[in-house]
Order: structure tokens, then sequence, then C-alpha cells
């Protein structure tokens, strides 16, 4: 690797974000551009990373393009969620933010390079991709794509924090400042979804979606919780504000998520997450549902 900068110590167990071959990249046409980048959230994190801009229209980039497919695809695939061409054009590429890691080619392991079908012609290779589309609801984006090569590879070559820190770098530098998105009950992403603000549950139940047993969520980007994802500690603000109800939604059970969806549907909410429990319990196991506190509960 050519060399190193200066991180956050927090970041240290993702040991790869310091190295200068490694850089976030902005697949964003230009009309799309981020007026002020970084300037809502206010996070050391990112400070000596030098995103790579790139536009997704502009024909010298189709290479890049192309093993951002093979890896979401590969990612996505055993899952009938592999993102259609026109999809990735129509609903990222003109209306949104597409975001992510690049390592250099050059200092990449050819592993990572065969398995994108990618030519060590091209200086920067994707490792990473999230996906932000703003909404007609001022201030809240749709994020619909995260996958990182991690998914591809054996654990003790992984770079741990990648998908995490993906989604953290694309929140922080886009300004975004509530988040909803969708994810798969049991799904390993939910326990970094849950760190970037509390989660808030707005849909419990997706008939609509590929996936019936889809949670949709939201949450108000809050930097304060993120070093959580890699310290694992209590969050304490989380317990002072919500209080835990009687309600589990069962990942394995259809009718939990429909009882719930009822409850979300009555006005009977909001209901939120733990990211704490997330992490605590195993992903198939049923979580416990939060609602805030009143004042004398
Ligand atoms: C889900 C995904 C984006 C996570 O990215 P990643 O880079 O692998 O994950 P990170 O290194 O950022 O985070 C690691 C943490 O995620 C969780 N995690 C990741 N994979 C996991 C798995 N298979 N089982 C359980 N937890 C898992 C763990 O909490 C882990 O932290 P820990 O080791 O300290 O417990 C990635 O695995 C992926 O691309 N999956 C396929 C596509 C997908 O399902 N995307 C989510 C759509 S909503």
């Amino acid at each position: 690797m050519t060399g190193t900068s200066e991180m956050n110590p927090i970041l240290s167990k993702a040991s790869w974000f310091a190295s200068d071959d490694i850089q976030p990249y902005v697949f964003v046409r230009p009309e799309n551009s981020i007026a002020y980048p970084g300037t809502r959230h206010v996070t050391d994190w990112f400070k000596n990373k030098k995103p790579i801009y790139k536009n997704p229209l502009d024909l010298k980039e189709l290479p890049f393009a192309e093993a951002i497919y093979q890896l979401e695809w590969k990612a996505f695939g055993d899952k009938d969620m592999a993102i259609p061409r026109w999809a990735f054009y129509d609903c990222a590429a003109m209306p949104g933010f597409i975001a992510g890691f690049a390592g250099r080619t050059s200092k990449l392991p050819k592993k990572i390079l065969d398995t994108l079908g990618y030519s060590t012609d091209q200086e920067w290779c994707p490792l990473s991709l999230f996906i932000i589309i703003p909404t007609m609801h001022k201030g809240e984006w749709v994020a619909y794509d995260l996958c990182a090569i991690n998914s591809l590879l054996p654990r003790e070559e992984q770079f741990y924090g990648m998908g995490f820190l993906s989604k953290a770098f694309a929140l922080w530098y886009a300004n975004v400042e509530q988040c909803s998105g969708m994810t798969q009950w049991g799904s390993p992403s939910l326990r970094l979804h849950s760190n970037y603000g509390h989660l808030e549950m707005i849909g419990s139940y997706a008939p609509l979606h590929t996936h019936a047993m889809t949670m949709t969520y939201r949450c108000q980007v809050d930097v304060n919780g993120w070093e959580k994802f890699f310290n694992k500690e209590e969050d304490i603000a989380f317990l002072e504000k919500y209080r835990l109800t009687s309600y589990v939604v069962d990942p394995q059970s259809e009718s939990s998520m429909i009882a719930m969806q009822n409850r979300i549907q009555n006005n009977e909410g909001p209901f939120y997450l733990s990211a704490s429990e997330i992490y605590k319990t195993k992903l198939t196991d049923p979580q416990r549902i939060y609602q805030i506190k009143r004042e004398n509960t």
C-alpha cells in the first residue's frame, strides 16, 4: 500500500480505512452533485479521505460501472434482488446519489479483480456500493442498495466495516437529514442500518415488495451513535428515550409481521428497534419493539 493517513482511533478495527489505496467514490452525474458536502453532520472520520468523482453517464466510466454491477449481482443474486440495468440507470444514476469505497486496482488481491471481472488498466476498482435517492418529502432520502465485497470474501480476507462505512460516508457527504430504507427481516444488514440514528419501524410487512417479509424503516441521521457500531457500547440515550413494549416481531413468522403492520396502520406507534438488541440477539430471533416513553413511564 502506498501510504496511510491518520484516522480517528475508533476506526482502528477497520484497519484498511487508513490506507490511501482505498478511497470513497462518488458516482453522481454533475447536475446532482452535492453543493456543500459533509457540512450537516459533524465527524472527523472522513477528513483525510479524498473522494474519487466519476460521472455515471460518461462512457469512459463504463468499466467501473460494470464492476459495480458484478459486485451488486453477486451480492444480491442469491436473494432474487439483483438490480436490473434499467433500474440502476433510471432509478439511481439519473435521479440519485451512488457512493462507496474503491481500491487502487494495482494493490488489490487478484481474487477480487477476478471476482469482479476487472482489468488492471483501470486505476480504481469499486469495493462497495450504496444508493440513495431524495424523496418529495423535504430532507428525506430513501436508501435502497447497500453491498460490500466482504459478502464475497472469506472472513479473514474481509475489510471490516466497509458496508457500514459506505453508508456512513454517503449520509455524511450528502448531508442526509432523514434516511428511510427497506430490509428483509433476519438480514445481517439490520446490524448496520440500526446504527445511523434511532430506527423507527414504519412498516413491518410489505407484500408490495418482491419479499413481503421486508421491514421499512426511517431514522433521523445522528452521528453521535455511529461509534457504537465499532465499540458495541450500550446506547444510553436510546434507553432514556424509549420503553420496551410487550410486542415482538419474529423474523420467522409472517403473522407476527402482519399483526405489527396492523398496529402501525392503527396509529398505535411510532415503534422503534434497538441497535444494541439487534446486535446481541440472533438475526432469526424475535425482535423486541420499543416506544417513546410518556411523561409518567
Ligand atoms: C450486508 C452487507 C452490506 C454488510 O456489509 P459488510 O461490509 O459485510 O459488513 P461490515 O463489515 O460493515 O459490518 C460487519 C458487521 O455486520 C454484521 N454482519 C455482517 N455480516 C454478517 C453475517 N453474515 N451474520 C451476522 N452478522 C453479520 C455484524 O454485526 C458485523 O459486525 P461484528 O463482526 O462486529 O459483529 C454485506 O454483507 C453485503 O453486501 N451483503 C449482501 C447484500 C445485502 O444483503 N445487502 C443488504 C441489503 S438491505
